[in-house]
């Protein structure tokens, strides 16, 4: 295929992952079901200690119960402290990502291996105030790496688009560095923000308020995915500074 006329970004296929935290939290198998039949591949599943974050959201013992009613693959976001603590109960309990934040692990090149022995897929997040740059020494050993596009805590927020040229930025050097890597981006993404995000690079974008806060959540993530699969130029080779 054209490289000018890819439907790819980072070399792999752009996968919409809502958000569980937007969901109905009275009926989410339900909620889980609507995205299931609408051709959701990937449901992310955000974890608050109430520490890490000033929320607190979803234990393992939740994620156990949603492993019973899906077989989607679950992205399970650990915005907690001591993430090693936690790693072998969220593979256990049925994620097939766990991914911890950079800025709460002491060792994170540690919790990758803690995360790949438990069985499941790592993830790296990173605060929207954290340098791309400090995946440099992590990326060669990761399957996903997070850019947070707000401030991690709650759904429904603005993106912030200053974020922009730092996906691009990281899309660019990780598509050298680790192609296998899955760029995911997540915080205000909508219709309205999607184009800018799939432009820069991104290979996962995550989806709370615009697919499970919209009237009908089956079309909202419908309209995303068509968006993520319409033809666009690969992004053009272009430092942090541009
Ligand atoms: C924020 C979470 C996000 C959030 C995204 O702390 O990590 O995953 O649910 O929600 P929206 O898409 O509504 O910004
Ligand atoms: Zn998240």
């Amino acid at each position: 295929m054209n490289a000018a006329n890819s439907v790819k970004n980072n070399g792999m296929s752009v996968i919409i992952a809502p958000s569980l935290l937007a969901a109905d939290f009275t009926r989410l198998g339900e909620e889980i079901a609507r995205v299931e039949a609408a051709g959701c591949e990937l449901l992310h599943i955000d974890v608050m200690d109430g520490h890490f974050v000033p929320n607190i959201a979803i234990g393992p013992d939740a994620v156990k119960a949603l492993r019973r009613v899906s077989a989607l693959p679950f992205d399970v976001h650990l915005m907690v402290e001591n993430p090693e603590d936690y790693i072998e109960r969220f593979a256990a309990a049925g994620a097939d990502y766990v991914t911890f934040h950079l800025e709460a692990a002491r060792h994170p090149l540690r919790l990758i291996e803690q995360i790949k022995n438990a069985g499941a897929k790592a993830g790296a997040a990173l605060n929207p105030a954290t340098t791309w740059e400090s995946l440099r020494y992590v990326a060669a050993n990761l399957d996903l790496a997070l850019l947070m596009t707000v401030n991690p805590g709650f759904g429904g927020q603005r993106f912030i688009s200053a974020m922009l040229p730092k996906i691009a930025a990281c899309a660019q050097w990780l598509r050298r560095e680790n192609p296998a890597c899955r760029l995911e981006v997540d915080g205000g993404v909508s219709e309205a923000t999607a184009p800018a995000i799939l432009a820069a690079g991104a290979d996962i974008l995550v989806a709370g308020a615009a697919v499970f806060g919209a009237a009908d959540a089956a079309a909202a993530l419908r309209a995303l995915r068509e968006m993520a699969a319409a033809p666009r130029r690969e992004p053009a080779d272009k430092t942090e500074a541009d």
